[in-house]
C-alpha cells in the first residue's frame, strides 16, 4: 500500500532524532552555546538550529525527493506525496534554562496522513514511536491511554503559546475552570511531550489554543496509535495546520468537548 516501507521510514526517523538529542543533550551541559534571537519570550538558540540541520542533512541523504516542513527554516517542497514534519527542539524555553522536558519531533505524512510519529524526550531519555495500525511504543514497551472515566479523576496538561493576545484571557479562564474540575492542570513547555504523556496514560488529556504544525505532527500519531481521541477542541476533526487541539484518552472526550463548547459559546 505504500512506496516505502513506514519501517524504513522509523528507521530513519530514530537515527535522526538520536544524532540531533546528541547535540542537543551535548549543548545542554554547556549555557555558552546558547543564543537568543526569536523574540524576548519566544526563543531561539544555536541549538535549534543545528539540531534541524542534522535531521534534514538524514532526510535529504535517505530520501532525497521528500518534501520538508521544518520549524526553523524555509519548507523544501519537492511536491512528493511524503513531508517530514520536525520540530528540532520543542520546548525550547525549558532547554535554555534547564528544565527537564524538551524534545525532537519528527512526525511523517503519507498523501497528507500520518505514517510514522518521533518523539525523543529529553534530559530524562525516552523514545516514543508509532507507526500506523502498529500501535505506540514507548522504549520498547507498548503504551495505552488510560482508562479515567471522567474530568473529575482526571488530571490534565495543557500549553501556552508566544502570542499573548486574545487567547491569552482564554487560555487563564480555561485553565480555572479544569483546575476547578479535575485533580490538576499541568503547564510543562513541550507539546509534544505533553501530547505522549496522554499516549502513555500519565495524563489523561491535553489542549493547547495555539500549535504549529510541527509541535503535534508526530505526538498525534504516538496518541491515537495508543487509543486516544485528538480532534479540535469543539471536537471537530483536527489536523496539523489547525492551531487549537485537544487530545484525551478518549473516555473523557466528549466530558471535555461539552466543557469547551459551553466556555466558548
Ligand atoms: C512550544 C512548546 C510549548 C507550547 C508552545 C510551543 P517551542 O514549542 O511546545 O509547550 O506551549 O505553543 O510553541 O517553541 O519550544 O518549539
Ligand atoms: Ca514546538
Ligand atoms: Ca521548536
Amino acid at each position: 500500500m505504500y512506496p516505502i516501507k513506514n519501517e524504513e521510514i522509523l528507521e530513519v526517523a530514530v537515527e535522526a532524532s538520536l544524532a540531533a538529542s546528541d547535540i542537543i543533550m551535548e549543548a545542554a551541559h554547556n549555557p555558552l552555546i546558547k543564543k537568543v534571537k526569536k523574540s524576548d519570550s519566544d526563543l531561539v538558540t544555536q541549538t535549534d538550529l543545528e539540531s534541524e540541520k542534522i535531521i534534514k542533512n538524514f532526510i535529504i541523504k535517505n530520501f532525497p525527493g521528500h518534501s520538508i516542513l521544518a520549524e526553523e527554516s524555509d519548507q523544501k517542497d519537492n511536491n512528493s506525496d511524503y513531508l517530514w514534519v520536525i520540530d528540532p527542539l520543542d520546548g525550547t524555553t525549558n532547554f535554555v534554562h534547564g528544565y527537564p522536558s524538551f524534545s525532537v519531533s519528527i512526525g511523517i505524512y503519507y498523501k497528507k496522513n500520518p505514517v510514522v510519529g518521533v518523539v525523543l524526550e529529553m534530559p530524562h531519555v525516552k523514545l516514543y514511536t508509532a507507526i500506523v495500525n502498529n500501535g505506540s511504543w514507548c522504549e520498547g514497551n507498548k503504551i495505552q491511554s488510560s482508562k479515567t472515566e471522567n474530568i473529575k479523576d482526571s488530571l490534565l496538561v495543557t500549553g501556552f503559546g508566544y502570542q499573548h493576545g486574545d487567547l491569552w484571557g482564554k487560555n487563564m479562564d480555561l485553565f480555572k475552570i479544569f483546575t476547578d474540575k479535575c485533580h490538576g492542570v499541568r503547564r510543562l513547555g513541550s507539546a509534544s511531550i505533553d501530547i505522549c504523556h496522554v499516549a502513555t496514560g500519565q495524563v489523561d488529556g491535553f489542549w493547547e489554543y495555539d500549535l504549529s504544525p510541527w509541535d503535534s505532527a508526530a505526538g498525534i500519531l504516538i496518541a491515537k496509535e495508543a487509543g486516544c481521541i485528538v480532534s479540535q477542541l469543539n471536537g471537530m476533526e483536527y489536523n496539523i495546520f489547525n492551531n487549537n487541539i485537544l487530545v484525551t484518552n478518549g473516555i473523557i472526550h466528549k466530558e471535555m468537548v461539552k466543557e469547551f463548547i459551553n466556555y466558548l459559546n
